[in-house]
């Protein structure tokens, strides 16, 4: 099967031509980095989440999930370190005062102010005027809590979901009798503001992320991390069927690593804009663990019930964002063929993904007959897959295009020959074949269809 890699203009029009995303608060201009999922985005986002889930959580018996609020004391990112060090570097044009990452006007991964400065020395900003120095920009965003907007009220909309896991760490030890190793897994919101938002939703300033901490002893770090890189890597290749040749691995270097990692591997998909991060293995060592022991005054150490050995646990973590997740599953699947002399764009979801599972149409629309058959059939499909598509519209063509476009594995057409013999034709996307096969059978054919292993 060919596949054709898409740019970005391919991918932000046909999100918004089909539904899946849309800019945010859009009649009013939108906001720079925030952006809303459309009814084809939701299901294609809940179904990414239903999967990392299902892998991270129900397959396996020592790791459990929390959904921790978003709003936290804000001590708690004092004691990460976030308040003082959640930073990116910045520069501003002297002549319009647009900021800038100076990495990426420098075009390096790192965050060494001295090497930055160094390096855009003669460098005018994208406008063709002098830059400032390279200064640091914190990218916590804050609001207040309760009717006084002091400094006593203020609080952090939370950088990383991370940190109520490492809040209720003890809590889900004791609740659910959890021996290391265990891990913490979440999903939820996350907001940094970043200086500079871009290629779509592939850097935003409110993300969804799906992280997990494992907690270790010290001594099987080496071991754990190589697992947890595994688990990605396989997760995005085999579950949710990415071609292996859209991945690399990227080690974060001395000036790259976020101020609790100790060492950091991203694994990098193959965006329209180029090899970009997509998802990270961290070992966070007991940095937070340890902060947050000194700060909070609890004990947060673990003892071993065997050895007796007490020490602080190490954390692994993965982490990916998924609004980012479903920018790589969308930038894979799109494909340009030629379908019986006639140009198509096809979304080759893995069917486990596919945002509808199938399309149900009556031939033609105005013959009762027709359109009563199919109204069964589709009320027979809905109940079973959910996520199924009338479709009536325009010619049968146009319909099997519009669902090539949105992934749709499979459209059913009733036509003259159903209402003698109670057969339906089934059309498969990826190859565009159909079979006539009867209606009694389609429920079967589509479960297997769409396990999509
Ligand atoms: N808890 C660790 C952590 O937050 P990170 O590398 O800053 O690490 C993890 O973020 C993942 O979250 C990234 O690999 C990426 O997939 C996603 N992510 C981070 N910043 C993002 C942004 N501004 N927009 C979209 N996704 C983002």
């Amino acid at each position: 099967m060919s596949s054709t890699k898409p740019t970005m203009e391919d991918i932000v029009s046909l999100s918004k031509r089909r539904g899946f995303v849309f800019q945010s608060s859009e009649i009013y201009g939108g906001l720079s980095g925030f952006y809303d999922y459309g009814p084809l985005g939701i299901e294609l986002s809940n179904n990414l989440k239903q999967l990392w889930w299902d892998a991270m959580v129900h397959a396996k018996d020592n790791v459990f999930g929390v959904d921790g609020a978003i709003i936290q004391n804000p001590m708690l990112w004092q004691a990460s370190g976030h308040v003082a060090g959640f930073a990116d570097p910045m520069v501003e044009d002297t002549v319009t005062h647009k900021r800038y990452r100076a990495d990426q006007l420098a075009g390096v991964d790192s965050t060494d102010l001295t090497e930055l400065a160094k390096l855009l020395e003669h460098k005018k900003s994208p406008d063709g005027n002098p830059l400032g120095k390279p200064r640091s920009f914190n990218m916590m965003m804050q609001t207040w809590v309760g009717p006084i907007e002091d400094d006593a009220a203020k609080v952090y909309l939370r950088p990383e979901t991370a940190g109520s896991i490492f809040t209720n760490y003890l809590n889900v030890k004791d609740t659910m009798r959890a021996k290391l190793p265990f891990g913490i897994a979440q999903v939820g919101k996350a907001f940094r503001n970043e200086i500079s938002p871009r290629d779509f939703i592939f850097r935003v300033r409110e993300l969804e992320q799906m992280e997990m901490q494992y907690f270790i002893n010290p001594k099987d770090q080496e071991k754990v991390y190589e697992e947890w890189r595994q688990f990605a890597w396989n997760f995005l290749i085999s579950t949710l069927g990415i071609k292996e040749s859209n991945l690399s691995w990227h080690e974060h270097g001395d000036t790259e690593r976020a101020h609790y990692a100790k060492a950091a591997h991203d694994i990098y998909f193959n965006f329209p804009q180029g090899p970009k991060e997509l998802w990270g293995t961290h070992n966070r060592s007991d940095f937070d663990l340890t902060n947050h022991a000194k700060a909070s005054g609890k004990d947060l150490t673990y003892t071993d019930d065997k050895s007796g050995e007490q020490f602080t646990p190490y954390v692994i973590e993965s982490s990916v964002g998924l609004g980012r997740m479903l920018l790589a599953v969308m930038t894979d699947a799109f494909d340009r063929d030629e379908v019986g002399g006639e140009q198509r764009i096809v979304m080759r979801f893995n069917p486990k993904l596919a945002p509808v599972k199938a399309a149900v149409s009556p031939l033609l629309k105005n013959k009762p007959e027709l359109v009563d058959l199919a109204r069964k059939v589709y009320a027979q499909l809905k109940s079973e897959f959910g996520s199924v598509l009338w479709d009536d519209n325009g010619n049968i063509g146009k319909r099997y295009r519009r669902q090539d476009e949105i992934g749709t594995p499979y459209c059913i057409t009733i036509d003259f020959e159903s209402l003698d013999n109670n057969t339906v034709t089934l059309r498969d996307r990826d190859t565009a074949k159909q079979t006539r096969l009867s209606i009694d059978e389609l429920s079967q054919n589509l479960r297997e269809g769409l396990r999509g292993n």
